[in-house]
């Protein structure tokens, strides 16, 4: 074992000749030390490290994953898993995020930065034990110390690099749906929502938009006029957001197929040929994507898609998935043909149902084909989790070729650590179950943990029929998420906001256009922790120290000012909140109201009907709200309304930029100060800006410890 220095708080263990997986750039310096901090470490032919808890240590992180936010109890295995089915016992979804933080008497991080099997048994096999069995001897692991968990974390991001930014319009309601698969049934559903009066900014192009599912061609039978339909989207107020698969269909014409096969840029079988595998389309190469030459012929292929008017893609399908392979399909035919006309007890049925069962995603097929790395073969199987990554990358890598300064829509299925600076992720194929609208929301401050920022899941559930209350609950907690997204598979119920009956629709209205009008404060509070590397998302116990703010699992913080508290139980009218301190109830069913009530420190049960969500304001902060429109395009922005909860003092920094480019990244952006000051009866409102502004005139709704609000107006003359 080698020891690193990166800084005073990170050290980096290294086991072997681990293959660089460029997620962390920093090498750091190599000092004089044996001992690795923390863990008892164990090695035969895998790496385990050990660690003993304390009774009260909550152990965070992990990403996208099951269970709980504290995750003691769990196995997790990371290993990015094309798992739809994904019930509480499964070890994998979608993406690999090995990076775990202890929080208790003892605080320090840890990074596995290995892109194969890695085990983290928390608390599982023995109470008080962490195990993390990594599978292979060549590693490197990274310590991270601090004082408190959002210390650690902002440690951890910065030690990974800069995450990514959306374009704002990515902060606005998305519609999606597989399929819309023509022209027509776009417009259905845009007419459908004008006509609803729903604000909408994205109708999604699922793989029926391809012609036979083949990555960067249109069916034009289904689109003739593929452009001319992008921009008349626009026109009406939405962006079209096409899927691109990982999978690139065999197919003797196909350009993308064949300049891939004469360049060498997929990945091989054992023999040396390109390897088959079988997705959508039927037989597929998949692109080497963990080579650079690979990322920037494949991230240049966006190109003809982002002429047509395209500013989203969603990339899927990169675990990879796979349906079968050859071999897998042999087994599973010879195997069927063995059996035929015999008695088949339970073992050889169930043995002959399972090799059908387990021909997709099947270890052997992925240890069966290789990446070309500077000309050494490596096997997939040890870098699986790199692949999802690397796609990603691609098309990031692309885009900023492509159209430099500006921020595209991005997000991905798979991923691991490091993806987070080129795009966003979904959290997969989930179900239309009040279960997963619970993991949705355990899994959104896990995430950010990890990088991951632009971050959302299949609101309403993609698998199962979604009925108008789940929707409704669903949407009440999505309508917080920077990724808000209905998306639901083909076959259920549809679930669009008026496929109900018109009180749910109702309902529906104006749930999303709350979320428009809160959009100020989220992207403000997104862009702040992009830029201060902190989270968006945060469990209690990252700012309150209560025994009961580390075990309360279903609450939330979003950015500094704002506390949810989302319903996820059929049928339920309210619910259990805990309060770690003295807050401002803002009731909402319309955003334009101002139902406000102070709340006590402590344990309540608050009513919450089905048309009204609850946001807690938490004291000293102020929340930003603008208002809604069609689109976020059609959202002026030059009033906004405050709302506050004051004890002598509350403040807020809001941000703007333009929303578009990049250019924030050089300064351009304007922070303006806003500052209330309790003065006898009144207030004394400061707002300092450091740029120009849109804000023209300002709503100050502040309300004191007593419940007394007081309504002030600021007009900003000063805004250049
Ligand atoms: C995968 C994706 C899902 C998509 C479907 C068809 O299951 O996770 O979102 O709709 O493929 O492309």
């Amino acid at each position: 074992m080698k020891t690193f220095k990166i800084n005073e708080k990170i050290y980096k263990y290294r086991f072997g000749h681990p293959l660089a997986t460029e997620i962390v750039w920093d090498s750091g310096e190599e000092i004089l030390k044996s001992e690795i901090d923390y863990f008892q470490k164990v090695t035969d032919e895998k790496l385990r490290l050990i660690f003993k808890m304390e009774p009260d240590d909550i152990v965070w992180g992990l990403g996208e994953n099951q269970k709980g936010m504290n995750k003691r109890g769990g196995v997790y295995l990371s290993y990015c898993s094309d798992d739809p089915n994904h019930t509480p016992d499964k070890k994998s979804l979608y993406g690999a995020h090995n990076f775990i933080l202890i929080d208790g008497k003892t605080k320090f991080g840890v990074f596995i930065d290995y892109p194969g099997k890695v085990v983290f048994d928390i608390g599982n096999g023995h109470k008080e034990i962490i195990e993390i069995i990594v599978d292979t001897l060549d590693v490197d692991v990274y310590m991270i110390r601090g004082n408190q968990p959002r210390e650690i974390i902002h440690e951890f991001l910065q030690l990974i690099g800069e995450g990514y930014a959306p374009p704002k319009w990515a902060f606005g309601y998305q519609q999606s749906r597989w399929s819309y698969p023509d022209q027509e049934a776009i417009d259905e559903v845009a007419d459908a929502l004008i006509k609803h009066d729903i604000p909408c900014d994205a109708i999604y192009l699922d793989i029926d938009y391809m012609k036979d599912f083949k990555d960067f061609t249109i069916n034009t039978e289904r689109f003739p006029q593929f452009k001319d339909f992008v921009y008349a989207m626009k026109e009406k107020g939405f962006r079209l957001v096409p899927i691109i698969d990982a999978g690139v269909k065999i197919e003797e014409g196909y350009e993308v197929y064949e300049e891939g096969v004469e360049k060498g840029h997929f990945c091989l079988d054992g023999e040396g040929n390109p390897f088959v595998a079988a997705v959508w389309p039927g037989k597929v190469h998949f692109p080497d994507f963990l080579s650079p030459k690979v990322r920037r012929w494949f991230g240049l292929k966006y190109k003809e898609m982002i002429e047509y008017g395209i500013d989203g893609f969603w990339n899927d399908m990169n675990e990879p998935a796979i349906f079968y392979t050859n071999r897998g399909l042999k087994a599973a035919i010879e195997k069927a043909k063995a059996s035929e006309n015999k008695n088949l007890d339970i073992y050889s049925f169930f043995s002959l149902k399972d090799v059908f069962v387990q021909m997709s995603n099947a270890l052997e097929d992925y240890q069966s084909f290789y990446h070309n790395l500077n000309g050494k073969l490596v096997n997939h199987h040890t870098v699986h989790n790199l692949y999802g990554y690397n796609m990603t990358r691609a098309a990031a890598e692309g885009f900023s070729v492509i159209d430099p300064n500006k921020r595209f829509l991005l997000f991905s299925r798979a991923s691991c650590i490091g993806a987070h600076r080129y795009g966003g992720v979904w959290t997969g194929d989930n179900h239309s179950w009040w279960e997963h609208l619970l993991l949705n929301l355990k899994m959104m401050p896990s995430l950010n943990m990890c990088g991951f920022l632009y971050v959302g899941a299949d609101t309403g559930g993609f698998s199962g029929d979604c009925h108008a209350q789940l929707m409704i609950r669903w949407i009440q907690l999505s309508l917080f998420t920077p990724l808000f997204r209905n998306h639901s598979a083909m076959g259920t119920r549809r679930q669009e906001p008026y496929a109900y009956d018109q009180e749910s629709t109702g309902i529906i209205r104006e749930m999303i256009r709350l979320r428009y009008a809160i959009v100020p404060y989220l992207y403000a509070e997104y862009m702040k922790a992009l830029m201060a590397k902190d989270v968006y998302f945060s469990p209690l116990a990252f700012t309150y120290q209560d025994g009961m703010s580390r075990s309360v699992e279903d609450q939330l913080l979003v950015g500094e000012s704002i506390m949810i508290t989302p319903i996820y139980q059929e049928n339920a009218l309210g619910r259990y909140v805990w309060l770690p301190e003295d807050m401002l109830l803002w009731t909402v069913d319309r955003y334009q109201e101002r139902k406000l009530k102070v709340m006590k420190m402590g344990h309540h049960y608050i009513d919450v009907p089905l048309n009204q969500v609850p946001i807690f304001i938490r004291k000293s902060k102020l929340l930003i709200l603008g208002t809604h429109g069609r689109n976020m395009d059609s959202i002026d922005g030059s009033e906004i309304s405050i709302i506050g909860f004051i004890e002598d003092h509350a403040s807020y920094i809001y941000y703007e930029d333009d929303g578009e480019t990049k250019a924030y990244l050089k300064g351009k952006y304007t922070k303006i100060f806003i500052n209330v000051y309790r003065k006898n009866d009144d207030l004394d409102i400061q707002v300092r800006l450091t740029g120009k502004t849109k804000i023209k005139k300002m709503h100050f709704y502040i309300v004191d410890m007593e419940g007394n609000m007081i309504q002030r107006i600021k007009i900003l003359n000063e805004s250049k």
